[in-house]
């Protein structure tokens, strides 16, 4: 059932049961974190694998130190430059964060999203008790992430019917990639998944370098080789190679002209607008029952780096 009261959503997650949620960066299957049952069933309804931990969203930076026990002086900056938004802090665990939330790792990853509707959900449940709702990406695992309620529906639909569980309407996600993972346990940042929090904006405003990988980095389930996946065939090619291609789907920057025989996905103007409709593009291949997505990447970085690290798992 898609609602658009954001009572009735609070009602269902106070009660256990599961609850989309809309963020600006895409739909969360959100589950009060405290509840073992609920969060139970967030595993069940992706068919996710049990050891992938889940990031905790929380109405505010106070809330969010419910979870993690110690912030570095660079990462609380950055949650107050950046929260509500994109950004997901990894940090040491807090009792609340129990290891089917964290994978049995000793860290937790927790944001403050920022739509409106659920910034509303996460304070009034706050004010009942419930510190923290956690939201994977509320697909199938290994699918595309959802940016509209329907691809929720699309997704989730049945097991939610069955299971008690409602999807909060509140829009399309308008940065359309996920957060910025950023482990904040060290002295300087380490981005886990890049996006809509730049490498640079980090930079910014931490005034400190910031690195990509490290050994023994902790799980990230968007980080396996191939996730985010349509059914059709994704291939990254040069704007020369669609010269040679006949059938399929196209995405690109709107300058690039759609040649004969292709079925145009989505014409970006900007690299803000190629994010926000990436994952509803890459849905529409599959309703159309095309079995190649062709994709010419921005090759900026920035937000690009976020669309390019999504696109080459979609394409594995
Ligand atoms: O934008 C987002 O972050 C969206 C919206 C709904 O908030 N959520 C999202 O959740 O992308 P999910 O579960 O699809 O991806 C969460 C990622 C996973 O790759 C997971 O491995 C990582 O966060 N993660 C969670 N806890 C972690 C931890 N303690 N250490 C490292 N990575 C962690
Ligand atoms: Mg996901």
């Amino acid at each position: 059932m898609i609602v658009t009261d954001p009572q009735v959503a609070i009602a269902a997650l106070a009660a256990g049961n599961l609850c989309a949620i809309p963020t600006e960066t895409v739909y969360g299957l959100g589950a009060d974190a405290s509840n073992l049952g609920a969060v139970a069933q967030v595993f069940e309804a992706k068919g996710r694998p049990i050891n992938h931990p889940l990031i905790v969203h929380v109405a505010s930076l106070t809330e969010a130190r419910k979870w993690i026990s110690e912030l570095p002086a660079w990462a609380e900056e950055l949650a107050k430059q950046c929260w509500p938004g994109p950004l997901t802090l990894v940090g040491p665990r807090t009792t609340l964060a129990t290891n089917n939330i964290t994978g049995g790792q000793d860290t937790v990853a927790v944001r403050v999203p920022n739509h409106s509707l659920t910034l509303t959900v996460l304070e009034q449940l706050a004010a009942k008790g419930v510190h923290g709702v956690v939201a994977p990406s509320a697909n199938k695992f290994g699918h595309v992430s959802p940016t509209t309620a329907q691809h929720v529906a699309d997704d989730l639909g049945t097991y939610l019917d069955v299971h008690d569980g409602i999807i909060l309407d509140g829009g399309a996600s308008n940065v359309g990639v996920e957060s910025t993972i950023v482990l904040a346990t060290g002295e300087a940042p380490v981005v886990l998944r890049p996006g809509g929090i730049t490498r640079k904006m980090i930079t910014e405003i931490t005034g400190l370098p910031v690195s990509e990988t490290i050994e023994n980095a902790p799980r990230v389930s968007g980080a396996l080789s191939s996730h985010y996946s349509p059914s059709a065939r994704v291939h990254l090619v040069e704007q020369s190679v669609l010269a040679s291609v006949t059938t399929g789907g196209l995405i690109a920057f709107r300058e690039v002209a759609t040649p004969e025989g292709l079925t145009r996905l989505s014409e970006p103007r900007s690299v803000d607008d190629f994010a926000a409709t990436l994952y509803a593009s890459l849905r529409k291949a599959d309703e159309l029952g095309l079995s190649d997505i062709y994709v010419v990447e921005p090759t900026d970085e920035g937000l690009a780096e976020a669309i390019r690290d999504r696109l080459s798992r979609a394409a594995f």
